[in-house]
C-alpha cells in the first residue's frame, strides 16, 4: 500500500503499525493503591462533569494554550461528533477522568489517525494508572477502527503530560509553535508610535519658527 501523504511514515520501514497496547492495566497498577474503576462511553449527563473536571486543571498558570481553548462548547462538540472515541473514569458515580479525541481519515488516503485531544485525571487520584486505563481503552476501539497512528499535542513545559504521553509509547516529538496576537495592545501600539511622531514633528516644526 503506498501513500500519497509525504507527512506520512513509510508502510514498510517507518514507525511501528499499534497492534497492541504496550501494557495491561493490572500490569500498570501493580505494587500500587488499587482503586476500583469504571472506564465507559461517556454519556450526556457527564458533560457537566467532563467540563468543571477539565476547568479545575486546566489553569492559565499551568496550561495557558489548553485553559484557553477548554470551555463547555469544546466539549459537547467532541461528545456531538465523536461519541464513541469519548470516554470518561467513573469512581463511586464521580467522573475522575475522561478522554476525548477523533478519527482523521484523510482522501485518497487508506491511513488514519486517531487524534488524542483531551486526557485529564483528576489530580488526587493521579499516578494511579486511571490515565493509563483511559488511554489504553480509547486506543484499542480506535485501532479496532482502523486506526494505525496516534496523534497528540500539548504545551512544551507540560511535563507530566510528556511523561505520560512518553510512557505510552509516543516518540518523535515535533516543534509546534503557538502564538498569541492581542488586536488591542496591536492598536495601542500603535497609537503609542502615532503619538510621539506627531509630538516629535510638533517640537521640529516649534524649533524652525
Ligand atoms: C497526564 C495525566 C493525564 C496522566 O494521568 P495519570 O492517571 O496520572 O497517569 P498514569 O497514572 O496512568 O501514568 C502512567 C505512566 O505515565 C508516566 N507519568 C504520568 N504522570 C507522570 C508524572 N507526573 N511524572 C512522571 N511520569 C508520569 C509514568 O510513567 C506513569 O507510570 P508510573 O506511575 O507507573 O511511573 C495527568 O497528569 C493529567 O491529568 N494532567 C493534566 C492534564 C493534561 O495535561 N493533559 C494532557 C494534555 S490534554
Amino acid at each position: 500500500m503506498s501513500s500519497d501523504d509525504p507527512a506520512e511514515p513509510d508502510k514498510t520501514n517507518g514507525e511501528k503499525v499499534p497492534t497492541r497496547l504496550p501494557a495491561t492495566d493490572s500490569e500498570e497498577n501493580g505494587g500500587k493503591r488499587k482503586i476500583d474503576i469504571e472506564i465507559r462511553e461517556m454519556e450526556v449527563d457527564d458533560i457537566p462533569a467532563v467540563f468543571h473536571l477539565g476547568e479545575r486543571v486546566f489553569t492559565a498558570e499551568k496550561t495557558p494554550t489548553l485553559y484557553r481553548t477548554w470551555d463547555e462548547f469544546e466539549v459537547v462538540s467532541m461528545f456531538t461528533s465523536d461519541q464513541e472515541y469519548c470516554l470518561v473514569a467513573e469512581l463511586e458515580g464521580q467522573i475522575i477522568g475522561f478522554i476525548l479525541g477523533n478519527v482523521i481519515a484523510k482522501r485518497k488516503s487508506a491511513w488514519k489517525y486517531g487524534y488524542l485531544v483531551w486526557l485529564v485525571v483528576s489530580p488526587e487520584y493521579q499516578r494511579l494508572g486511571v490515565a493509563s486505563k483511559l488511554f489504553n481503552r480509547f486506543a484499542d476501539k480506535m485501532i479496532e477502527d482502523g486506526v494505525r497512528i496516534f496523534i497528540v499535542d500539548t504545551e512544551a513545559d507540560n511535563l507530566e503530560a510528556l511523561h505520560f504521553f512518553r510512557a505510552k509509547g509516543f516518540n518523535s516529538p515535533q516543534q509546534h509553535i503557538y502564538m498569541t496576537y492581542n488586536p488591542a495592545t496591536q492598536e495601542q501600539q500603535k497609537e503609542k508610535k502615532r503619538s510621539s511622531r506627531v509630538k516629535k514633528n510638533g517640537n521640529e516644526h516649534k524649533r524652525s519658527v
